[in-house]
């Protein structure tokens, strides 16, 4: 579905990722794990054209584009809200600039907001309400744009235990059933093993996939696997070594 060559970003003279290359098949779901500042969302911005590419090359469904803009659904690590507008105002952004047909959005913004959690908030402002439920409208506001591909950056972070639970498997089910490509940034190992069909171990910048994980197993999974708490450490003690040799 997208192929990712060659793909460079310099940001004062020094490379955030150089000659970086990936490629998502459709309906997987695609977790990149890596160390603070190694690139993560400079690349979804290059992805989504936010920021031009310095080389590489970029293929949407076997043609070249310039960059994937209106075809893929980009949740910025900033909930980007509008703060003069109400949270199901924003949500309904998609709609009212996309000319689709706002009955039809009102009634899907409405199933998103009681199914995150925000009912009874679509008339507050931004500003009125915690960092949590901003990070929640952020993500109806994404779902609202109905795209095949779904690009999300740490989506669940600001959240707490139980919200987050309900919607990693919010996440699984667009997977399993609405047949959506997903491509999620996090820090959070729990989280990539739960809901990972590949996983990329980043390292630091200049950002690189120092290994790919392909998990298997039926999703939503738990950690009772003995399996997955292994990888986990595994993994907690690579991404640990990066940012000790980094440090020395
Ligand atoms: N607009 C910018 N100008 C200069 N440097 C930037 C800019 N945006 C990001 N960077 C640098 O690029 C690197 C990667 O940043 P970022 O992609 O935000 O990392 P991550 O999302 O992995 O934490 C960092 O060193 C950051 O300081
Ligand atoms: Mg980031």
């Amino acid at each position: 579905m997208l192929s990712v060559s060659g793909l460079t970003k310099v940001f004062d003279q020094q490379p955030v990722f150089s000659g970086f290359d990936l490629t998502v098949t459709r309906n997987r779901f695609a977790v990149l794990i890596g160390p603070s500042g190694c690139g993560k969302s400079t690349f979804f911005d290059v992805l989504t054209g936010v920021t031009a590419a310095d080389a590489g090359q970029l293929c949407w469904q076997g043609k070249e584009v310039g960059h994937l803009g209106e075809l893929a659904a980009y949740m910025h690590q900033k909930d980007l809200l509008l703060p003069w507008f109400s949270l199901l105002d924003n949500s309904l952004l998609p709609a009212r600039t996309g000319g689709g047909d706002l009955h039809m959005a009102r009634s899907r913004a409405s199933q998103l907001f009681s199914r995150l959690g925000l009912s009874g908030y679509e008339e507050h402002l931004p500003h009125q309400v915690s960092g949590g439920m901003r990070q929640r409208c952020a993500l109806v506001r994404t779902l609202m744009f109905n795209r095949d591909l779904i690009l999300l950056d740490e989506p669940l972070s600001a959240l707490d235990a139980i919200t987050r639970k309900s919607l990693q498997s919010l996440l699984v089910l667009l997977q399993s059933e609405f047949d959506r490509t997903l491509i999620m940034i996090t820090h959070d190992v729990d989280e990539a093993l739960l809901l990972a069909d590949d996983l990329y171990l980043l390292s630091v910048k200049p950002m690189a996939i120092r290994e790919k994980i392909v998990l298997h197993g039926k999703k939503p999974r738990r950690f009772d696997d003995p399996e997955l708490l292994s990888m986990k450490d595994t993994i907690l003690q690579k991404l640990q070594g990066d940012i000790d040799h980094v440090s020395c």
